[in-house]
Order: C-alpha cells, then structure tokens, then sequence
C-alpha cells in the first residue's frame, strides 16, 4: 500500500461549497407528454423523478456564479482572494470567452485567473486535481472549483433514450492552501483516467470543428448529445470502482473507512453497483439525483453542497467522491470532511 499523497511543501482544503439549480421543475409526467416514455421506465432504470430547466436567457455562467458566491459565503472568502477560477463544462456560454472569464467578471474577482475545463462528467474531479496543483505547488493560494452546465441546450428532446437523463444546473467549492496536517475539508488523494479508444459511445459529434452546422444539416439533431448507455454503463462501473480503490489506497485508506459516498449522479443503478462491489453499505451514499437527473460536471458539487448543508457529513467525515464521463473519462478523491 503507498504512501497518503502529500506536497513536500504544502496542502489544499475545501473551506466552502456552494450550488445552484434553475427554478423549473420538469417532471417526468412532464415528459411523458413529450417522448414516447413513462414515469415507471425512467424510475426504474434511473431512479431519475424530475430534473431542472434553465431558463432561455440563463446561462451555464450565470449558474456557475451563483454556485460560487455560495460556496464563497460560507468559507468567509471575499472575490479579491480569489486567484484562480477553474470551471468545468460541457456547455460552455460561447466557444470563446471561457466561460470562467464570465464568471470571473461577474464576481469581480479581478486578482482571479480564469479558464475553463472539459472532461465530461468528470470535468469537476480533473478541475479540483487541476487546482490543487496550484495551490500545492505554491503557484495560488485559493481556487473557486465549479461545475456548471446547461445540458438543456444539448438534448434531442425527440430521443426518449437520452432526454430523459439530463439536467441544469451548477456547483462550487472554494479550495486554499493549507499547510495543517489536519485541517478541515482536506483532500488526501485523487485519481485520474482517459480512454480516448472510447470516444463513439458518448459524445455530441456536431457543433464544432469535426461537423460544424450546415445548412444541409440543420435539422439532423448533430449537435445533441449521442450515449450508447449500456456500454457506458458498463464501462462507468468497472471505471468508478477501481478508481475508487486506487483514491483509497493512495490515501492510506481502506472501504471500510469511508463515510460517505458522492458519485456522479447519472444512474442509481451504476451508484449501487459501484458500492456494492466496494463493499461499502448502500447507506453511505448521498444520491440526489432524483431531483436534478444527470448535471454532468454539476453533479458532484451539486450533491457534496447539499449534503454538507443538510448535515449529512461531519468534519471528520472520510469522502469518496467519484465520477466518469465521456472521453472516455474517470476520476476519484478521498476528502477527509
Ligand atoms: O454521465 C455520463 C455517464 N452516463 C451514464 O452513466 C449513463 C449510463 N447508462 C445508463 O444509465 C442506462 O444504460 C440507461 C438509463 C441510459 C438505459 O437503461 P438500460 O437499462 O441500459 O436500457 P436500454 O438502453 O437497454 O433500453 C432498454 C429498452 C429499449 O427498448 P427495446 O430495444 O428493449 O425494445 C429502449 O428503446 O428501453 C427503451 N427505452 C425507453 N423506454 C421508455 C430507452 N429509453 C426509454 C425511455 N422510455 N425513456
């Protein structure tokens, strides 16, 4: 077993979260008005009730700030300390600006430098790894991490085999550098993973430089989501246990260890499956899932604020926080709360 992964010099501790989800509700009776589907086929195979809509003028960094100035609120931060913004997304405001430049200047966090991140579902898991190496190498001092999407703005709402899956919203953390050994919020190891051999089951192949929109293919739905979800689903489980066993080692820790499980919320069948295989009980997991369906980058955030604000971790708590999304993509973090 190795070593509890540690900077020679310093360390990083979530010390805020923060999150934020659109006000309307879109049930799915409401899609059983829309698609050919039914509030017992997406239950069961989901467990997905309801999930958020954007509204049309609201955008992933609208979401995203609103996430953050949570997350900053409670860890006590004001916009001037912030000096780095990392936003992971899949539905970005525009190709360019990033849209953590945006958010950068609608929170007026001017010391801040900012730019965007895309690994899918994982997104929010590469961008806290990515800014910790920051703060750990000494480079910044205190990092907003969030995860926003608008994936509204990507779905066939004519494909009952995805549109039923997806939702908006958003979800931030605030992250700085702490040199105690036992300060609340650390995080103790990460792991990250790729198969680009994998890039067909999952993607939304048109839009961009590979298939921009044409006036021949206007109409062919090219830039919405495409999920072949059996073979994701297999992939998502075999991926998230075993990085959930490379995080625990890394961290020194065992299965047994752990608190409470935050997953990417894509599917309560692939979150008891994960567990399940782990060895952990189907008790330790926070799922929320029910109400925001699958917020890609979101998700995790979405879920840890919620948890961490309803009371259902405790400092001291051990985290097993795990994700995986297209690319293929895979991450995982033990955080001891
Ligand atoms: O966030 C990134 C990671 N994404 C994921 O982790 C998603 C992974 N995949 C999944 O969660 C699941 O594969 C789904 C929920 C997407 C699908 O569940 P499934 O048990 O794998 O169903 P399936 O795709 O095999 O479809 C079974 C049947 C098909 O009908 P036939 O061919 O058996 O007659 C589908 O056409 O269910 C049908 N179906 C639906 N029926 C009613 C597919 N979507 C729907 C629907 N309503 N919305």
């Amino acid at each position: 077993m190795s070593a509890p992964e540690s900077h020679p010099f310093c360390s990083s501790s979530l010390i805020g979260t923060g999150s934020y989800v659109p006000e309307r509700i879109m049930t799915n009776a409401d899609l059983e008005k829309i698609v050919d589907t039914t509030d017992e086929w997406i239950t069961s195979r989901t467990g997905i009730k309801e999930r958020r809509i954007a509204a049309d003028n609201e955008t992933t960094s609208d979401m995203a700030t609103a996430a953050a100035r949570n997350a900053m609120e409670m860890a006590g931060v004001d916009a001037s300390e912030i000096d780095l913004i990392i936003v992971a997304t899949v539905t970005q405001d525009m190709f360019f600006p990033s849209t953590a430049c945006f958010v950068q200047q609608k929170l007026g966090a001017s010391n801040a430098v900012a730019f965007d991140m895309n690994a899918a579902c994982s997104g929010f898991l590469f961008a806290l790894q990515t800014a910790r190496h920051f703060l750990n190498t000494g480079n910044r001092r205190c990092a907003l991490v969030i995860g926003a999407e608008k994936l509204s703005s990507l779905v066939n709402w004519k494909d009952r085999n995805t549109c039923v899956l997806f939702g908006d919203g958003a979800g931030a953390v605030v992250l700085r550098r702490n040199e105690e050994e036992d300060a609340p919020g650390r995080v103790l190891s990460t792991i990250m993973g790729c198969d680009g051999n994998l890039t067909g089951i999952l993607k939304v192949p048109g839009g961009a430089s590979a298939e921009p929109i044409t006036q021949e293919n206007v109409d062919e739905q090219v830039k919405s989501i495409y999920m072949e979800g059996k073979e994701v689903f297999r992939h998502a489980v075999t991926r998230m246990k075993e990085a959930c066993e490379q995080a625990l080692e890394r961290a020194g820790l065992k299965a047994d260890d752990v608190t409470k499980v935050i997953a990417h919320q894509a599917n309560q069948r692939i979150i008891s499956a994960i567990v399940d295989r782990l060895g952990v009980p189907a008790e330790r997991t926070f799922v929320n899932l029910q109400k925001y369906g699958n917020t890609s980058a979101a998700s995790i955030p979405l879920a840890l604020d919620e948890a961490n604000r309803a009371g259902v971790i405790k400092r001291g708590d051990i985290l097993l926080l795990v994700a995986f999304g297209a690319g293929l993509t895979w991450a995982s973090s033990v955080v001891r709360w």
